[in-house]
């Protein structure tokens, strides 16, 4: 019999935390550990796509970040730009779609201009989602949907009483781009949500790494699939509805764990 536990989640989402505290563990500048991070994300982007992930989403900046020392915004804005440019091809020739959440609007024209030339070159693409949180924050977002809940009510487009979970949940950028998240991972020891995904991590399992994120590559990503894997998800039901159901139909369907074979990446240029 297949059961939720030996599956593997569709969308992953990441707090990359911990590039700071790697960076003065060694005497180097927390700048330094941000290239690292970014280092990092490459390998993790590869191996999720390998592993056959439907969607992954990286908080890589928030809407607080921008009241970090100028030097470090700039680095940070510096490492995002040099990602889009140098991942492009390795992006477009494995069928990843690039998508982003946030105010991206508040991002550098040298950020902006590179991160939507390969949204639209990527959106067709249908092998995975890689959705950069950027400029994110929860709380900006949802309130951001309710004023367009709002105007829509005062256009007399929606009728206030219809208004439940299901339909504010419409209004989410999330919505539309990803599935429903189904794992969170933060690394670093830290067991905070930090303004990430408030309404997506509802009915998400958590996962704490210790590692810090520029230690994180594919063997912890494992360790978080795993940890997922031996998880049993309620959704607010009974174990025994869980089991009932599972027993009744095959949940709609992502490939058992020790199924997983390794899909070979396309390397730029290959
Ligand atoms: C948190 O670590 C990390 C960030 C605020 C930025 C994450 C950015 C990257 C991983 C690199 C660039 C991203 C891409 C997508 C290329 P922290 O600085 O808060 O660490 P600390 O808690 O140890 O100080």
């Amino acid at each position: 019999m297949s059961d939720s536990s030996d599956r593997l989640p569709r969308h992953v989402g990441i707090i990359m935390d911990g590039n700071g505290r790697w960076a003065m563990e060694r005497g180097l500048r927390r700048e330094h550990g941000h290239s690292k991070g970014a280092d990092a994300v490459r390998r993790v982007v590869r191996a999720s796509r390998r592993i056959g992930l439907d969607a992954l989403t990286l908080f890589a900046f928030s809407s607080q970040n921008w009241d970090r020392p100028p030097r470090e915004v700039f680095h940070l804005m510096h490492l995002l730009r040099r990602y889009l440019i140098e991942e492009r091809a390795e992006i477009l020739d494995n069928g990843i779609r690039l998508t982003t959440v946030g105010d991206i609007q508040r991002l550098p024209r040298m950020v902006l201009r590179p991160l939507t030339e390969l949204m639209e070159a990527s959106a067709h693409n249908r092998e995975m989602v890689l959705c950069l949180a950027l400029s994110y924050g929860g709380r900006e977002t949802i309130a951001s949907a309710a004023r367009d809940v709002a105007r829509a009510v005062a256009r007399g487009d929606i009728d206030p009483e219809s208004v439940d979970a299901e339909l504010f949940g419409r209004f989410l950028p999330t919505s539309e781009l990803l599935p429903p998240l189904d794992l969170l991972i933060r690394t670093s020891g830290e067991r905070r949500i930090s303004n990430f995904f408030l309404w997506e991590v509802a009915y998400a399992e958590l996962h704490f790494s210790e590692a810090l994120w520029p230690d994180f590559g594919e063997p912890e990503l494992w360790n978080a699939l795993n940890d997922y894997a031996n998880r049993e998800r309620r959704f607010g039901l009974t174990s025994a509805q869980i089991k009932a159901q599972l027993e009744e139909r095959e949940l709609p369907g992502r490939p058992a764990l020790s199924g997983v074979v390794a899909d070979p990446l396309v390397e730029p240029g290959h």
